[in-house]
């Protein structure tokens, strides 16, 4: 195929244009070239979505797919506008952000309410409002917790280097609440099968929920660590001022609050095609490549 990824130049863009690649198809990254390069193989053009004419370096070239990555409704609408008639797939990646119950256990992408779409923002209802301009045979690819190589946040390898380091691990709610992620090869991989057999409609691209004790223990055994658990509620991490999900001193697991988007159930996207890596696979491979992220001192 030839195929467009708009962005390819960081993290998950360049994971799948990184897959294109190794499928053997014709890879363009369009993105403005700052906040990294594309994966060798591809080929990279210069666009900026942010002008009017932003897009005409792409001008009168055709893809068989497209994969976008864009936050911003204003950019998703000015690239379709733009390549309109010229790709035969889209792909756009959404998130696991979009719905509008984050307390309900075991939803799935075909029947969760959705949060009102907004062009201004927050980021799910942004999210909504760019999925409303693709059509019925788009891919709406809602991503869950992304970790993996190039991750910037850490929230995943937070838990690797601390429960590396072995001891009394600060572990937050009830162990047997669930947790869920992808592994951004996986979603990379899973992205250009869709591609490549058109697949249409939202689906919730992350793997299937396990509990955080089953994690940590089992992050822990791969690391070869001896660690306990300490279970706290979220009023005692209040209380000592540990913040969400990421950030300076946080704690990068869902509280029960948000326990819907770290449940949801994925049986359709695994029976068209995702496939996750097991956890457990060796620490050291793991590890290399992955950003550490400090360690908040005092957790
Ligand atoms: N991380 C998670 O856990 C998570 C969870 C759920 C969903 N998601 C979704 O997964 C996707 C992650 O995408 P990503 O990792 O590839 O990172 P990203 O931050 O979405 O990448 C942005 C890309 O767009 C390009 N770009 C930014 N501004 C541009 C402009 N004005 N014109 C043209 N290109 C521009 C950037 O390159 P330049 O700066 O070089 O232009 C970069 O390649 C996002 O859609 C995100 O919403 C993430």
């Amino acid at each position: 195929m030839r195929m467009l990824v708009l962005g390819g130049t960081q993290f998950l863009g360049r994971a799948v244009a990184a897959r294109a690649v190794g499928r053997g198809h014709a890879v363009t990254c369009a993105a403005r070239g700052r906040s990294g390069a594309a994966p060798p193989g591809a080929r990279f053009v210069a666009i900026d979505r942010d002008r009017a004419h932003g897009l005409d370096a792409l001008r009168g070239e055709t893809f068989d797919a497209a994969v976008d990555v864009a936050r911003d409704p204003g950019r998703v609408r000015r690239a379709l506008a733009a390549l309109a008639g010229r790709v035969g797939h889209w792909t756009f990646v959404s998130t696991t952000s979009v719905y509008a119950d984050t307390a309900t256990r075991g939803q799935t992408a075909r029947t969760a309410p959705l949060l009102a779409p907004s062009d201004d923002g927050p980021y799910g209802a942004a999210k909504v409002a760019s999925e409303r301009a693709f059509d019925r045979d788009a891919l709406i690819c809602r991503a869950g917790l992304i970790v993996g190589p190039g991750d910037p946040t850490g929230r995943f390898s937070y838990w690797i280097a601390r429960l590396a380091r072995g001891g009394e691990v600060l572990a937050p709610a009830e162990p047997d609440d669930p947790v869920q992620w992808i592994d951004v090869r996986d979603l990379a991989a899973w992205i250009v099968h869709a591609a490549e057999r058109g697949l249409a409609g939202p689906f919730d691209a992350v793997g299937p929920p396990c509990t955080r004790r089953a994690f940590i223990d089992t992050c822990a055994n791969a690391l070869g660590s001896a660690c306990t658990s300490a279970w706290v509620d979220p009023a005692f991490l209040d209380r000592h001022g540990v913040g969400r999900e990421s950030g300076p001193f946080s704690l990068p697991l869902p509280l029960p609050d948000t326990i819907g988007d770290a449940s949801r159930d994925v049986a359709a996207t695994l029976a068209a095609g995702l496939s996750v890596r097991p956890l457990g696979r060796p620490p050291a491979t793991r590890l290399a490549g992955w950003r550490r992220p400090a360690v908040p001192s005092r957790v």
